[in-house]
């Protein structure tokens, strides 16, 4: 009987935290073994030259996610997979959105049944939409399911909670041991500078920026952190845009306030100027929170390096450019208050984020790998994964830190009809995708059953904890 089903051999091992030439070797699933030499057995990946990284953890990716207007992302569970693997991304925490006025079951049971088709290892973030005594009575059964973490959107019409009910989410999460995530925008300076700009006749996609400018995330960060901070209770502060933002973030930290903070590619590689694209051109860049001015591009890797931004997730969000769930389902003349929000980035999130940072000196390959894999991992308690270590899953991405590609969205291996990031040039490609020790991605082509992927029930961990700091002695959470 062979010691290894797989071994991969030759190349330099990069963790969070060390770099060395190593073999590894994986059986049932799992690593076994690191040494300078195994013999061999089993199959073979030969990565002399190369780099091998944990399989990318993608904390933030909306996969066949549920819209109240009835629409569905275009991005199944299966072809979501294929993008990620292509990419080198083994697992992601997808969204499980509740509906107002509906309890969460069952809309999850259907998430539920629609994930079983995965091929990477998934998770779900909880959207609480409608916190009512009776949906805060749910939550116990959905954490004990292993969903520890909970989205609460400060923005956007069907998904909006206001701080009350922001207080009712943290509260329960803080007496359930759940972790938040935050999507900060102000609601009502959005809607307010929405109308006003279509009043003064600007209605065109750069708009969308114009409507949110960095300010709005400002403030509803800060308020975020304040109320986190009298409920005592941990959060992640999801898509920052501009450092101007992740400033909040720095002092929150500097207090001892237990906030993270998360970025995403295009904040990194994208600008307000394409969504000044011709015509429509500019919808394939709308996004929410709005990508800044490239200036901010620095600054950002500058709040990276730091520490204050903790994790670079994708906010894949597919809706394709054509087609009548697209970008243009309520049609191309209308104001940039009526086009669908977000843009797909699974597959280049890892590229995008290897060339921009290492590649280009600023971040070194431990903290690619940090940002990437172990911080997302350590964050939303996904044990055994998102690091290299004798018992970790065997989820890798062997990695070519000098091939140059010119991304296209065939590359992308998604069911939307386009990338942002067309025509982006990128040092650094995932030449294999190992999940669990299976080969899932070799050379650019895709192979994994669908329903291979698994679910990643989350327990009790640590993060989650409370300071113990709450105002008076009084703890308002119970
Ligand atoms: O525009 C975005 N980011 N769409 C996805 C939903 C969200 O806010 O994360
Ligand atoms: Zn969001
Ligand atoms: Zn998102």
């Amino acid at each position: 009987m062979s010691d290894h089903d797989l071994v991969v051999r030759g190349g330099t091992i990069v963790t969070a935290s060390d770099t060395m030439r190593a073999d590894i070797g994986v059986r049932g699933g799992r690593i076994v073994a690191i040494a300078e030499s195994l013999p061999a057995s089993g199959r073979s990946i030969e990565a002399e030259g190369l780099l091998v990284m944990p399989g990318g953890v993608d904390t933030h990716c909306h996969i066949e996610q549920l819209e109240a207007n009835g629409t569905v992302h275009e991005d199944s569970f299966a072809t979501a997979s294929a993008s990620a693997f292509a990419g080198g991304t083994t697992s992601a925490i997808c969204f499980a959105s509740q509906f107002k006025g509906h309890p969460i079951g069952p809309t999850l049971d259907e998430y539920r049944r629609r994930a079983r088709s995965a091929m990477l290892d998934y998770s779900f973030h909880q959207i609480v939409t409608d916190p009512t005594d009776a949906v805060l009575k749910e939550l116990p059964g959905i954490v004990a399911s292993g969903i520890r973490s909970f989205k609460i959107f400060m923005t956007y019409d069907p998904l909006h909670v206001d701080d009350r009910e922001v207080l009712r989410v943290l509260a329960a999460a803080k007496r359930l041991g759940a972790f938040v995530t935050v999507h900060c925008e102000n609601y009502a300076a959005i809607g307010f500078m929405t109308e006003a700009l279509i009043a003064a006749g600007h209605t065109a996609p750069k708009y969308h920026a114009w409507s949110r400018p960095a300010v709005v995330e400002r403030e509803a960060t800060y308020r975020a952190i304040a109320l986190a901070e009298l409920i005592d209770t941990p959060i992640q502060v999801f898509h920052v845009s501009s450092a101007e933002v992740a400033e909040e973030i720095a002092r929150a930290k500097a207090r001892g306030l237990k906030v993270w903070g998360e970025t995403c590619p295009q904040y990194l590689a994208l600008t307000d100027g394409h969504m000044d694209w011709p015509g429509f051109e500019g919808a394939k860049f709308m996004c929410s929170p709005a990508p800044r001015e490239a200036a901010e591009h620095e600054r950002m890797w500058g709040m990276i390096r730091r520490g204050v931004l903790d994790v670079i997730s994708s906010d894949h969000c597919g809706f394709s450019y054509e087609g009548s769930k697209g970008k243009g389902q309520n049609g191309r003349d209308v104001p940039f208050r009526d086009i669908p929000n977000g843009i797909p980035g699974l597959a280049a999130r890892l590229p995008i984020v290897f060339s921009e940072g290492v590649s280009k000196g600023r971040i070194t390959p431990n903290e690619f790998v940090a940002l990437t894999a172990t911080n997302p991992a350590n964050l939303f308690g996904l044990s055994g994964k998102g690091r290299i270590a004798i018992g970790a899953d065997a989820d890798l991405v062997v990695w070519d830190p000098k091939k140059q590609v010119t991304l296209t969205n065939a590359l992308m291996q998604h069911a939307i009809d386009y990338t942002p990031y067309e025509g982006i040039e990128v040092t650094g490609w995932p030449v294999a995708t190992i999940r669990r020790g299976e080969v899932v991605m070799q050379g650019g082509t895709v192979q994994a059953e669908p329903g291979s992927g698994r679910f990643l029930a989350r327990g009790p961990y640590p993060l989650t904890a409370p300071r113990g700091v709450v105002a008076n002695g009084f703890d308002p959470a119970g």
